[in-house]
């Protein structure tokens, strides 16, 4: 081998190993930007009879979402706070603090406050404290033909005069 050609295969060999050497020493920081489980509730869920929903406010934590149960009639309110996306907790009223919210003919068992910045919701979603710009949103639900259990949409926003009646 003439020493330009062994110098010349030299140089390539040194770059393809440094090349190679740089993929495999970066690799790791490439992988960590892949999650290794894509994780996300479905926007439509069932929740099960409607006969069998406990009467008053359940929180369903892995969607977020409070259902409520007044009688037959169902509505489903979202517990993500409209300032930074925190989960909002219920505050339930006693009985003699019950209101009934005339524009939308509710009865409220309680509000909403954020645990982070101290927004204020009425029972009906509506901001009335704090930093949270909108109320709080509403979907719909809706009984499933097959089997009759209750679907919740969260695709589908509904008006806060939503109720549905099983
Ligand atoms: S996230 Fe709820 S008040 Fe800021």
């Amino acid at each position: 081998m003439q020493p330009n050609t062994r110098r010349s295969f030299l140089v390539r060999l040194t770059g393809f190993l440094v090349a190679g050497g740089a993929l495999v020493a970066s690799w790791p920081l490439f992988r960590s930007l892949i999650p290794n489980v894509l994780y996300e509730p479905p926007r439509r869920f069932t929740v099960g009879d409607p006969n069998r929903i406990q009467q008053g406010v359940t929180f369903l934590d892995e969607q977020r979402v409070f259902l409520f149960r007044e009688a037959n009639s169902f509505h489903v309110i979202s517990g993500i706070c409209t300032h930074l996306g925190c989960t909002v907790k219920f505050a339930r009223f006693g009985r003699q603090q019950e209101k009934t919210v005339r524009a939308f003919s509710f009865t409220a068992l309680g509000e909403f406050h954020c645990p982070c910045h101290g927004s204020k919701f009425h029972g009906e979603g509506t901001n009335y404290a704090g930093p949270a710009p909108q109320p709080l949103k509403w979907y719909r639900l809706e009984v499933s033909p097959a089997d009759g259990e209750l679907i919740v949409d969260l695709d589908r926003e509904v008006d806060r005069d939503f109720r549905l009646v099983v």
